[in-house]
């Protein structure tokens, strides 16, 4: 099942491998310090496969803050969780087992699941139970991620530590001598999973579940604090997750040199896309292409939020050559076949309302409010009343982005191919192609701002 085995999360030099390999109870290595700021080491979180995979959510206590400890919630001690790596197949046993002190279950987003194995709020267990899934991978590379559902509580379950990568392959992704995109891999290939946090002066996470949304007041990436990397020079090719309850992201890199998008939620693009500023909401991945073969020693890069106008992700060069990759903009890189609609299409339309409801209506977890066709192309239209940003997402499928009207009015280059969260401010009007093609029966779509999805802005639909 493990395609590529443990190639995440290995770095060239030896001091940064000790530091991958280190418990999340350890203290960070400390990297050496620049304009005052002592930076840590990012963690890497441990590479598994999904077959026979058992995730336990438990708490426990990791070194964010270093001299601190800190009381979080983790699948398998780990703080993100483990990056779950899969090629196509399957059905694999996964095992979710909840070590926490009130319900939960796990939601694989962006996995096309049939309802049994979506992780609906449904299939909730309660403290000391347990759930068995069978995960079949069918669809296309990318990178889904995971993080608990249960009606309510999903905001501070994720806040508290429980969210993972789960990268999914196939032949385009990996390449072969017949078709080599030649994408950077093995430790040159990460996940960056960025979120705020706020830490009391002991070095507990503060947190309160506001429906407007909570905010932390500083940036973590993988789970460390004050971040740095060190780079080879070459092209690095980052799996980045917005994982934030609320906080959308404005990217960035301090030089204002460009990315290069590949891929997004849905996995690559028809075309590399560059960019010198990305907005990314909670829920949204980007598969970014980033040079730093301009690095040399110790000179560094800096990924900053210019939302927050924050320093996220320090870049430091270690002087060793790294790997080349050929991709540039307008590089092709898959085929992506349109979603197209007649004049017929059922149109629905969904108002993201008063922090608290989707058409007016809080969350039912017993009602089912439309029912959708299966293998049938709709168009989705979603408006909003105010209260944004909302991340919209939709379970069990990917869609594809045809229009914003209103606000930035735009489609972005990172909205192109598939998505399964997209972006709603204040003002805007934001049209999709969607197509239910993975499984009959119950699912859910719903705002992505945690606080919202916990006061109710989520609807249960059936696939029939
Ligand atoms: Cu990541 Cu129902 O969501
Ligand atoms: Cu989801
Ligand atoms: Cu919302």
């Amino acid at each position: 099942m493990l395609a590529g085995a443990a190639v995440i999360g290995s770095c060239a030099d030896d001091a940064t491998t000790e530091a991958h390999t280190h418990h999340t109870d350890d203290t960070p290595a400390l990297a050496r310090s620049t304009t005052g700021v002592t930076r840590n080491r990012l963690r890497v979180p441990p590479v598994v496969g999904l077959g026979g995979l058992v995730l336990t959510a438990k708490p426990g206590t990791a070194t964010i803050i270093p001299g601190k400890s800190t009381p979080v919630w983790m699948y398998n001690g780990s703080l993100p969780g483990p990056t779950i790596e899969a090629a196509q197949g399957g059905p694999a046993a996964v095992t979710f087992q909840n070590a926490l002190a009130e319900p939960s279950i796990t939601h694989w987003h962006g996995h096309h699941a049939d309802p049994a194995n979506d992780g609906h709020p449904h299939q909730v267990v309660a403290a000391n139970g347990s759930y068995a899934y069978q995960l079949t991978v069918a669809q296309r590379a990318a990178m889904n991620w995971y993080h608990p559902h249960p009606h309510l509580r999903t905001g501070e379950q994720v806040y508290r530590g429980l969210a993972g990568a789960f990268i999914l392959r196939d032949a385009v992704d990996t390449g072969s001598a017949t078709n080599p995109l030649g994408l950077p891999a093995g430790a040159y290939e990460l996940p960056i999973l960025i979120r705020d946090a706020s830490f009391d002066s002991a070095g507990a996470l503060q947190f309160s579940n506001k429906s407007a949304g909570f905010l932390g007041n500083t940036p973590l990436v993988n789970g460390t604090y004050q971040v740095e990397l060190p780079v080879d020079a070459g092209v690095y090719r980052f799996r980045l997750l917005n994982n934030c309850n609320a906080r959308v992201l404005r990217l960035a890199l301090n030089t204002g040199a460009p990315f290069l998008i590949i891929g997004n939620d849905g996995g690559l693009l028809d075309a590399a896309q560059s960019v010198t500023e990305i907005t990314a909401a909670p829920g949204e991945r980007f598969d970014l292409l980033v040079d730093c073969s301009a690095l040399g020693k110790d000179s560094t890069l800096m990924l900053r939020d210019r939302a927050a106008g924050w320093d996220v992700l320090q870049f430091r060069g270690t002087g060793t050559a790294g790997v080349k990759c050929a991709i540039a903009k307008g590089s092709p890189l898959s085929t992506i076949t349109p979603l197209t609609v007649g004049a017929t299409v059922t149109t629905r339309r969904f108002s993201f309302d008063a922090m608290t409801a989707i058409n007016g209506k809080s969350y039912d977890m017993n009602a089912v409010e439309f029912s959708v066709p299966f293998d049938t192309t709709e168009r989705w239209v979603f408006v909003t009343n105010g209260n944004g940003p909302h991340p919209v997402h939709v379970h069990g499928c990917h869609f594809q982005v045809v229009s914003r009207t209103g606000g930035r009015g735009k489609v972005f280059e990172w909205e192109r191919g598939w998505k399964d969260t997209v972006l709603l401010n204040d003002g805007e009007t934001v049209e999709v192609n969607i197509r239910f093609t993975a499984a009959k029966g119950l699912y859910v779509m719903h705002c992505h701002q945690l606080a919202h999805e916990d006061s109710g802005m989520m609807a249960n639909f059936a696939v029939v």
